[in-house]
């Protein structure tokens, strides 16, 4: 099996530069899919009157936000700054979403830093129109802070609704078997035992995720190039929990195109959005790919292998630089 992959695009600014040329959109063009409704915006989260145009009089009923909170260029702003830009991508997502929606928003509590930019975050939401309904935690498997303290595994995962939205509680279980037994109960005269009562063998997720795999290089799902997946079965299961088939589901930071992958395969349309044209560009190869090849990432390959195949410059750019071997054939 080829092994050609691609190093983390955002930390090459010369790589992306050469990669632009190949991908569809410009900041400001919109890609619209004939097959199944999606949209990819080459769009800014922040700016109101771009997501108003891209939207027209459609409604998300869902919305999944994953800013980009560790990124060098934020650890330079301050915490209000950052804070202020979220009051703007909150806005425009409210925006655009129905009276009865959901809004889920993944953030870091960074533990070396005062847990920023988390609680900061939850305090400015408090005046939002969104109501927070839980707080869930996934867990990493990989971590940082070994050294005397307690490894940090935590993906934070913020859940806040308006009005009365769906919430299909049959998607809420794990794949992992209910073995705990002895819980009894009398119900109508009879002593129950939990494992009769429930209406799953297996066990509700809860609002503290262990039974998800961390995105890592050997998984089917990998995008190389990008640095900040969400697994894929964590985005479904929001999906499938909180929208129906049909309905539109939103996703500003798109990146990697887990979220539009997933309303693919959930049968739902996304309109998503990234201000980085490679991101759009990924997004819409991932469903591409997925639809011709029903594979669900790169594992071994990558989203522009074709053209660095064919683009001199490019292969040897990414051979001299990373040692990387660009296979003859693909
Ligand atoms: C943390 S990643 C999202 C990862 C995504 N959930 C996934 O599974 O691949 C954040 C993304 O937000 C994009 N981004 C940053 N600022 C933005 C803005 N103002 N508007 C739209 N996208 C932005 C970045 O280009 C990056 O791709």
């Amino acid at each position: 099996m080829l092994n050609f992959s691609l190093p983390r695009l955002d930390k090459d600014e010369e790589l992306s530069s050469y990669l632009r040329k190949y991908c569809r959109l410009r900041p400001g063009d919109i890609w619209e899919d004939k097959q199944s409704g999606h949209k990819v915006g080459c769009l800014d989260a922040t700016d109101i009157k771009a997501v108003q145009k891209f939207f027209g009089y459609d409604k998300a009923v869902l919305a999944i936000q994953d800013p980009p909170y560790n990124l060098v260029a934020f650890k330079k702003r301050n915490v209000q700054n950052f804070i202020k830009w979220c009051v703007k991508w909150v806005q425009t997502s409210d925006m655009v979403l129905t009276d009865n929606s959901s809004l889920y928003v993944w953030l870091g509590a960074d533990q070396k830093n005062n847990l920023e930019p988390f609680a900061d975050f939850i305090l400015m939401m408090k005046s939002s129109n969104l109501n927070i309904r839980s707080f869930i935690t996934m867990r990493n498997q990989r971590g940082y802070g070994t050294q005397k303290n307690w490894m940090s595994v935590r993906q934070e995962l913020l859940y806040y609704i308006k009005g009365n939205p769906v919430f299909n509680t049959k998607f809420v279980y794990t794949d992992i078997p209910k073995v705990v037994k002895g819980y009894f109960k009398e119900i109508s005269g009879k002593k129950t035992e939990n494992l009769e009562r429930s209406k799953s063998d297996k066990i509700r997720a809860g609002n503290v995720w262990i039974d998800i795999q961390q995105v890592f290089h050997l998984m089917e799902e990998n995008v190389n190039g990008c640095f900040a997946q969400k697994p894929l079965k964590a985005i479904e299961r929001i999906i499938n929990v909180s929208s129906n088939k049909g309905d539109i589901v939103s996703d500003y930071f798109s990146h990697s195109g887990t979220t539009l992958l997933g309303s693919e395969r959930l049968s739902r349309i996304c309109y998503t959005i990234d201000i980085e044209p490679i991101y759009c560009e990924i997004s819409i190869r991932r469903i591409e790919n997925y639809r011709t090849n029903g594979k669900i990432g790169w594992q071994n390959s990558n989203p522009f292998a074709e053209e660095i195949a064919y683009d001199k410059k490019l292969k040897s750019y990414l051979e001299n630089k990373y040692d990387i071997t660009v296979p003859q054939n693909l």
